[in-house]
Order: structure tokens, then sequence, then C-alpha cells
């Protein structure tokens, strides 16, 4: 079987790092605070964090804070709280996490909109959610109806949409589910049922997709992985296969992980696939934290601290 080539997918983030205008230049530009934490944490995850320059990291990142508290995707971009998780999540690989409130953003039904124009999706419950906890700071919102609003996006096949009344998806799927562990609340996820669809997501190939009668990406190996290990059902799939998938998804030359084999490989699916990696125990892989999608000691010398 192939390996993981750790080494080649190091050199690759950082080569993405270095190009002009940042990770893969100008089309991700305005999604750069994603991009550094999708390959940070994939450093971090494969042992070399230390090989980044952590003050420029830093200074470049304070630059994206506006004065709500809210991260922009790049300096002069508008704050998104998409970005604020990603921003958070970075200072807490270099343990610097400093004071934000994001709790504004919640709304009188309990959900929470993305930016000041209101768009609500759980995906921005799950963030505004980790974000608080990673900053000591849930008592800031009414977790409660947070709990109620996500519970009301559960549907029939076990899963979780958008809104309620939404398609179940796998993405969603980990945000609801990673938030519910994250609030203890886990008890609203009927397990047997949701596992059941989960591990339907395994194709042929050993692959995952997000929905029935999609093509099987990488990156769902995190989405439906994590959401498995969180509601304790991973041993549903057969993980070998899927670290088989993952691994032919490599790209041996240049290093980097695409969504699927022989396509071109990005930053995301190189740390989704590492991720994936993490979560299935590959040797050499730092342990990830399924809901938090950090690594486990990062996560854990934040919930001790107070
Ligand atoms: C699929 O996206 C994924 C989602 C809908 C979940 C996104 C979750 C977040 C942004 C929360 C933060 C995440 C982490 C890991 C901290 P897609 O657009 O690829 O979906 P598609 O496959 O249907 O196109
Ligand atoms: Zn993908």
């Amino acid at each position: 079987m192939v390996e993981l080539a750790a080494e080649k997918h190091v050199r690759y983030v950082l080569s993405v790092e270095k190009k002009k205008d940042g990770f893969e230049s100008v089309v991700m530009e305005h999604l750069r605070m994603n991009g550094a934490y999708w390959g940070l944490t994939t450093l971090d995850l494969l042992g070399k964090l230390q090989v980044v320059d952590q003050e420029q990291v830093i200074s470049w990142l304070m630059q994206c804070q506006h004065e709500s508290g809210g991260f922009g995707g790049n300096i002069g971009h508008d704050p998104h709280i998409l970005y604020t998780l990603s921003a958070v999540q970075v200072l807490a690989l270099f343990d610097k996490i400093h004071i934000l409130d994001v709790a504004k953003l919640q709304n009188e039904d309990g959900s929470f909109s993305g930016d000041i124009w209101g768009e609500v999706d759980t995906r921005f419950s799950y963030i505004a959610i980790c974000c608080l906890s990673l900053l000591h700071q849930l008592d800031k919102i009414d977790v409660e109806k947070a709990v109620n609003y996500i519970v009301r996006c559960k549907n029939l096949d076990g899963g979780f949409g958008c809104t309620p009344g939404g398609e179940s998806h796998a993405g969603q799927i980990f945000c609801c589910v990673g938030a519910l562990a994250i609030t203890g609340a886990l008890h609203h996820v009927d397990k047997d049922l949701l596992g059941w669809w989960l591990c339907e997501r395994q194709v042929k190939s050993g692959g995952l997709n997000g929905r029935p009668e999609k093509l099987p990406d990488v990156c769902y190996s995190w989405w439906v992985l994590s959401s498995l290990i969180m509601i304790d059902r991973v041993h549903w799939i057969d993980k070998e296969k899927l670290v088989e998938f993952i691994l032919d998804c490599q790209d041996l030359e240049k290093g980097g992980i695409s969504d699927r084999p022989d396509d071109a490989v990005d930053v995301f699916h190189t740390y989704f696939g590492v991720a994936g990696l993490s979560l299935l125990e590959y040797p050499g892989v730092k342990a990830v934290d399924p809901a938090y999608a950090l690594p486990v000691d990062v996560v854990n010398k934040i919930l001790i601290s107070s």
C-alpha cells in the first residue's frame, strides 16, 4: 500500500503560502484566513508547525480584525463568522487566543447569522459555539436556545440541514453534531439512525460522499468520520478502505492531496485528508479533536486553562 508522503505535503503547504498574495493566490484572496487554518493545522498534525514564522502570521491575522471583534478573510475584507473561527483556531494553534465577541450575531430564535447581513445557517451556529467555547465565553449566548434551533434542523433520516426542513448533508451534520457535542447535548441525536445514514456514505472505492448519489470526496472523510466518532459509530465503516482512498488522492511527486484520485491538489483537501487520517489513527499523524477540528493537545490545553 502507498504510504503518507508527509514530508512532501509539508513542502506543498509551505510552497502555497510562499506564492505571491498568499495561499493559492487570487482565487484564495478572500479565503486566506481559512487557508491559513487549513495549512497551519496540517503542519501541526504532521509535527511541523515550528517551521512557520509565528510572529508574521499573527501580525497579518490581527490586521484582519475589525472593531466589532470579527475577522475578515484578508486585510481590508469585511468580517464574517466563517473567517472569525479560522482566526480563533490559528490563534489557538499558537497558544495566543484573544478575547473576541461573536455573541452579537445570535437571533431571537437561537439561530446565528454569518455577518451583519443576516444569512442564517447551522454552520454559523457551530462556529459561534466552537469559537465561544475556545474563548471560555459560552455564557455570552443563550445556549439552550442555540441547541433548540439545531434540534429543529434535524430530519426524519437522523441527519441535519442548513435550516429547519433543509436536506441532510454531511457538512451540516458535522456542524450540528459538533455543536451538540461541545454543548453536552448529544442526547438529541438518534445515534443509530444517523450512524446508518453516515456509514452509507462509503462507496465502493472506500471513499465517502456527502449525500446519496454524490461522488466520493476526501473532505468528506472529515465531515462524515468526525460525526461518526462523536456519536460512537465509527466502527460501522471500513476504515482500511478509507485510508487507502485518501492515500490514493496524494500527489506523490509534488505533495498535496486532492478531492479524488488524479485530480489537482489544494490546501483544503490536503488538510482534510491529513485530518481524516488522524481520525483513522494513521501512524505519525497527531490526534485531532473531532468536534473542535484542532489537534487534541491544543484543545486540551485551552479547555483545561480558564
Ligand atoms: C461541505 O461544503 C461542508 C459544509 C457544508 C460544512 C462547512 C463547515 C464549516 C464552514 C464550519 C467550520 C469547519 C471546520 C472544519 C472548523 P461543500 O461546499 O464542499 O459542499 P458540497 O460538497 O455539497 O459542494
Ligand atoms: Zn471536497
